[in-house]
């Protein structure tokens, strides 16, 4: 691979600014300064402006999305979930499905599009779990009816999905939910529980597949898959 693009895929700036950089002197090939662009680095160690770049390939993170950003790779006017994570060496992330503006919690960010594309086809069946505080009594007979499929005013009912009652609290018409869902429709969760009257006020991811939220992490961290994780993900 060409070093321009080399460091310009590790986000050293774009590709006219690390060509210049690179005649300028700032790129370090095997200790020796090296000013031409198209010199192609295979096993070489490569240094620029002071700093070792490694190649990396494919990058993987999972980020609890805090509330108010949006799960795109860029927005005009707000936030993304890519702006979240400083560490990243790839231009070329983007988070794997979408949670809602407001929705908090797991979520995956890679450019490994063959993973992203079985994670979201709709024939894995990947299980996504949620955490939902809802205004309403939730009962004993919605498990039932989501257990057999509800139907939410789409053609097709949902698939059966696993609702379990947190709390339900009479007296102040609330409830806490947990619900497993094994597809992704749009606003799935949202619109299941306004189906039973029971709109979210609050909405959060707790887990996708083998990948859950670690304990200690907090709206806004994020940290890079393990392993072992990645092994799982792809089996
Ligand atoms: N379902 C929703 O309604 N919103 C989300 O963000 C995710 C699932």
């Amino acid at each position: 691979m060409r070093l321009d693009k080399f460091l310009c895929d590790m986000g050293k700036g774009t590709r006219s600014q690390v060509k210049d950089g690179i005649r300028k002197g700032h790129a370090v090939v095997d200790g020796v300064v090296c000013r031409r662009p198209e010199t192609q680095i295979a096993k070489q160690t490569v240094i620029y402006e002071g700093q070792p770049v490694s190649y990396t390939a494919l990058e993987y993170y999972l980020l609890y999305k805090p509330a108010g950003v949006v799960s795109a790779t860029e927005d005009k006017r707000e936030p993304t979930v890519l702006d979240l994570i400083p560490d990243k060496k790839r231009k070329d992330l983007f988070p794997v499905g979408r949670l809602d503006k407001d929705t908090e919690g797991l979520l995956l960010i890679t450019n490994d599009g063959q993973l992203a594309h079985s994670l979201l086809s709709p024939k894995k069946h990947v299980d996504k779990v949620y955490y939902a505080r809802v205004e309403g009594l939730v009962k004993p007979e919605h498990v039932e009816l989501f257990q057999k499929g509800l139907a939410f005013g789409e053609e097709a009912p949902a698939l059966p999905a696993r609702l379990e009652i947190l709390q339900a609290s009479p007296q102040e018409e609330v409830s806490e939910i947990r619900l497993t869902l094994h597809e992704g429709r749009f606003h799935q969760v949202k619109r299941m529980m306004a189906a039973i009257g029971c709109p979210v006020t609050y909405l959060k991811r707790l887990s996708m597949g083998p990948l859950t939220l670690d304990a200690s992490m907090k709206p806004g961290d994020y940290r890079p898959l393990t392993k072992a994780e990645i092994e799982r993900l792809k089996g």
